[in-house]
């Protein structure tokens, strides 16, 4: 927020006491809405406005300050024309209760003058007299508001809250000056206003940590890549049996390559579109079936037995069929890589209200292996994180799958639930909303008895 200076210009004295009356009226609704064009600048934030919107401001705070001096409360001193204001004009105020970062009005010397509820909800209340130190003990802000309160321009203070939760802020420190210049060392007031980047800070970190995570995956098989290469080109340039060899292992690493890119596309494709939700009809019986079959092969390879219990209702949800049957088949294949060898794999579908009440589908994956420790359930979901890199590698993980579930689910205004205790198997869960069609027939596509077990064993 910028706020530049102005003049201030003089009620005249000689006129009549209703023409004053009316000019006052006229500069009253003059302020008002100048003072309203600012603060609606200010609020949604019109690029590059921030000194038209100051300028708005002040002409209406100054404006008022003079059409609505009648208006001042009878407990407060009244400003001696031409020198220093004691208060910040009701203008001023009215502003920066509309601001929701938290701002502080501080006199010239940085004495609190005004705080608006913001600042008041998140540092609690200054006393009167009270300097603005007693809020906010930060060296560099208080320098900064002392080079303002001496005339200096706008400035901008970064700082780091550590109590009671870590929060990062951004202040901005403008003076402004309400009356004529000659003769005053100081500003008449000093507009402090915070703003909460806590969150923008962890995005960024969070992108950062993003890109340095995937280089590092693509990194590791390309250099293997170009190892293999140069030695084939060189000292295994005649080496009829290592070179099969070698070739196998680039394939693997290429093919890692891909399933990463891959995995990272889908990814952003999905947080594109992360704001639309899916709309069409999709049967998650029809889709845990296909996964079934398509991963066949794996559960072959793990001895595992996947059994699937459907409960017998229409199955459809509101969502995207590829996206549900990229969930499924990773945590299917979660499943089958994570859980035990020759191990059992169910597969549940349920009926199940959602927390608002609406009518909704469970999908259930539970294996019988060795679980996860509870320390790592919360961060499972984040990208890359892998309780044992070397396990998930090994089985042609890439550490994003789960990351991928969450954000699908998300889309589709779902719920993910995840359950381990350690040596008894892990379970994931994802409710979804039913499709229109499948929540008005539920009632009657309920038949009495107990939920059947379709057991289709892949063995
Ligand atoms: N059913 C499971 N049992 C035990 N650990 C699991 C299970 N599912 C996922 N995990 C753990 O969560 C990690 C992240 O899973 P995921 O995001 O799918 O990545 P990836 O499978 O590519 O490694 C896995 O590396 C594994 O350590
Ligand atoms: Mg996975």
């Amino acid at each position: 927020m910028e706020m530049a200076g102005a003049d201030d210009s003089r009620t005249p004295t000689t006129a009549s006491s209703r023409a004053v009356a009316r000019l006052r009226a006229h500069r009253l609704l003059l302020a008002v809405a100048a003072m309203v064009a600012g603060a609606a600048i200010l609020v949604y934030d019109v690029p590059m406005a921030g000194a038209a919107a100051g300028l708005l401001i002040l002409a209406g705070a100054v404006a008022f300050g003079l059409g609505g001096a009648p208006h001042r409360p009878p407990d407060r001193p009244a400003r001696t024309s031409g020198t220093t204001p004691v208060w910040p004009d009701t203008g001023m105020k009215l502003v920066v209760d509309v601001i929701e970062d938290p701002c502080f009005i501080t006199d010239g010397t940085g004495i609190v003058r005004y705080q608006n509820h913001a600042a008041g909800e998140r540092f609690g209340m200054a006393r009167p007299g009270d300097p603005l130190s007693f809020k906010l003990r930060v060296p560099e802000l208080l320098a900064a508001l002392e080079r303002v309160g001496r005339g200096g321009d706008v400035e901008a203070v970064r700082f780091a809250e550590r109590v009671p939760t870590e929060r990062a802020w951004l202040a901005r420190v403008a003076g402004v000056r309400v009356g004529r210049r000659e003769g005053r060392a100081r500003t008449d007031f000093i507009l402090v206003r915070l703003h909460d980047e806590t969150e923008m800070m962890r995005v960024e970190r969070m992108r950062v940590d993003f890109i340095a995570n995937a280089s590092h995956e693509l990194r590791t098989p390309l250099a293997s890549l170009t190892g293999f290469v140069e030695t084939l080109l060189g000292p295994a340039r005649n080496d009829e049996v290592n070179r099969e060899r070698f070739l196998k292992i680039m394939l693997e690493q290429a093919g890692r390559m891909a399933r990463l890119i891959d995995d990272l596309l889908s990814l952003s494709r999905i947080e594109m579109k992360a704001h639309l939700r899916p709309e069409t009809s999709v049967d998650m019986a029809q889709v845990v079936g296909q996964v079934i079959d398509m991963l066949g092969p794996l559960a072959e390879e793990t001895g595992a037995r996947v059994v699937r219990t459907l409960a017998p209702v229409d199955h459809r949800v509101r969502g995207d069929r590829d996206e549900l049957i990229q969930v499924t088949t990773n945590l299917v294949e979660n499943a089958l890589k994570y859980g035990r060898d020759g191990g059992r794999v169910d597969i549940t579908l349920t009926a199940e209200k959602g927390p608002d009440g609406a009518e909704g589908r469970l999908l259930t994956v539970r294996d019988d292996g060795p679980g996860i420790a509870p320390e790592h359930l919360p961060r499972l979901t984040e990208r890359f994180y892998r309780v044992d890199a070397d396990q998930s590698r090994r089985r042609k993980g890439t550490g994003l799958g789960l990351a991928i579930v969450k954000h699908i689910v998300a889309r589709h205004r779902g719920r993910l639930s995840i359950r381990s205790t350690p040596g008894e198997g892990a379970s994931f869960s994802i409710w979804l909303e039913s499709a229109p069609a499948a929540a008005a027939g539920a009632g009657s596509a309920v038949r009495p008895g107990p939920a059947v077990d379709l057991s289709l064993d892949r063995h």
